[in-house]
């Protein structure tokens, strides 16, 4: 299927800032503005708080008090205007009010991760245009770790990673975020092959409450570990453990709460739906699924049961889809397995379900078709828009061919088509319902009337937005082409 390209050096400026911003009173905030268009291209902001400033397209500085304002952002440059207004959200323990865009480096480079690599990544983002389409996080998975040792009796880095402080002052200086990865483990996976295993938060004899998983010591450290990241500037932790247990994410939880700076918890992999309460309150995101892979057979069983976490996804809190599996990954010689198609299915899932949008490959290698997957900023908008309402199943749907919709913040309806099928022909689906039809891949207005019919290549997904008219009540009407 055709994608819309991008340019995102290019024409008037455009800023893609989410709608609204969270921050932790009282602690670090590193905010980078995430603006398109031509360059030279001048930021600036009215009605920030008091203890806030802007510098180079990036707020910084921290909210003594509790706060909500808002604030003007204006972008300009040769050729045009742009101006956004953003509510700010200043409140104990608040962050990441929509999902996480940004980079984590299992997929790219599994365990043979190192600080050059992650740096080269950082500068990537900033020099393709990534980071200007909101793409903010830069994270280190598996691989950093050696031993217990230093100032705080916690985990160090192995020699690949020299100066962890310095990658996260390089990084912050960009105006990006840094991410760090454990487990509550004994021992971490992704042990990189030259060492026979890596530590996680615990140490010491297996704790017997939780000998049915892999072992997890009886001496927690989590406190330790903590410490030592908080000094050297992360903002963000994934941890990794199966199966996700609350008392060791509340554990690790409390001390994230009591670090100087701001992070962002995400547990993996298996945080099962029956604590979805206690992921809900504690974690910026969760996952409970299967690493992703570039085989069409794991991406589709991604959707497999989503709805059921549909009580658990509001505003800030997402159900976690896992790294892309597009690019030059680890594993894979330089080329994803999938097709284009395919590569649209999974960026479209994640968009639509408002899942953390985690780029995983070597960006030095990106085709210009991945490219535009990953910065179509009205795709992009809708994984970002702030109502966070968790999508819907339409009634009505054809054998293989997914439909949901999604109201979006502004009182328009978004429509996902995901086709599932081995057919090779595209699949049409009528949509009756008065509305404005816009397709968000194309970028372009496909229908002003009563009666859209949308067509889905095999193994690819369409993403429908229905603006002024009565897009709630449109419906999707099996018809046309293709085999069921
Ligand atoms: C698990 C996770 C992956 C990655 C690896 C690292 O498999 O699901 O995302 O973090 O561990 O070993």
């Amino acid at each position: 299927m055709k994608i819309a390209h991008s340019v995102p050096f290019a024409g008037k400026p455009s800023i893609h800032a989410p709608s609204v911003f969270g921050a932790s009173t009282g602690k670090p905030v590193l905010y980078r503005i995430p603006v398109t268009g031509k360059r030279p291209l001048a930021v600036s902001v009215a009605g920030l708080a008091d203890g806030l400033s802007l510098k180079d397209g990036v707020i910084s500085g921290s909210v003594a008090e509790d706060a909500e304002f808002f604030a003007v952002v204006r972008a300009e440059n040769a050729e045009g205007a742009d101006e956004r207004r953003i509510r700010f959200v200043v409140a104990p323990d608040t962050r990441l009010l929509t999902p996480l865009m940004g980079f984590t480096s299992w997929n790219a480079f599994g365990s043979k991760v190192t600080q050059e690599r992650m740096e080269k990544t950082a500068d990537a983002l900033v020099a393709s245009g990534l980071a200007d389409c909101g793409y903010g996080y830069v994270n280190i998975d598996s691989g950093w770790q050696r031993e217990y040792g230093g100032p705080f009796d916690a985990i160090q880095p192995n020699a690949k990673f020299p100066d962890m402080k310095w990658f996260c002052e390089r990084t912050h200086a960009k105006g990006l975020k840094c991410g760090i990865y454990s487990t509550p483990m004994l021992k971490a996976w992704g042990c990189p092959e030259e060492f026979e295993s890596i530590p996680g938060c615990s140490r010491g004899e297996p704790d017997p409450l939780y000998s049915c998983t892999a072992p997890i010591g009886s001496e927690k450290l989590e406190r330790n570990n903590v410490r030592q990241w908080d000094e050297w500037g992360f903002d963000y932790l994934k941890y990794d453990w199966t199966p996700c247990d609350p008392t060791h994410a509340a554990r690790m939880r409390r001390a994230l709460l009591g670090a100087t700076r701001d992070f962002a918890l995400c547990v993996t992999v298996n945080a099962g739906e029956c604590y979805w309460k206690f992921w809900r309150e504690n974690c910026a995101s969760w996952r409970c699924n299967s690493d992703s892979l570039d085989e069409w057979g794991r991406i589709k069983a991604f959707l497999d049961g989503i709805d059921r976490w549909k009580p658990a996804v509001c505003r800030g809190h997402y159900f976690d889809l896992d790294m892309m599996e597009t690019g030059a990954l680890a594993w894979n010689d330089g080329r994803t397995r999938i097709t284009e198609d395919e590569a649209i299915f999974a960026y479209s899932m994640r968009a639509f379900f408002q899942s953390p949008l985690q780029l995983s490959c070597d960006l030095g290698r990106m085709t210009d078709f991945e490219f535009d997957l990953y910065t179509n900023d009205e795709v992009i908008a809708i994984n970002q828009d702030a109502l966070s309402e968790f999508p819907e199943r339409v009634e009505g749907d054809k054998e293989n061919l997914l439909t949901y919709r999604r109201r979006l913040e502004d009182g328009s309806t978004v429509f996902a088509v995901f086709n599932l099928s081995d057919a090779e022909e595209e699949r049409e689906l009528r949509f009756d319902g008065i509305a404005a039809w816009r397709d968000l891949w194309a970028k372009t207005d496909v229908a002003r009337c009563a009666r859209h019919v949308c067509k889905v290549p095999a193994h690819c997904a369409v993403l429908l937005k229905a603006t002024a008219g009565d897009a709630k009540g449109a419906v999707p009407v099996a018809g046309g082409g293709g085999a069921g």
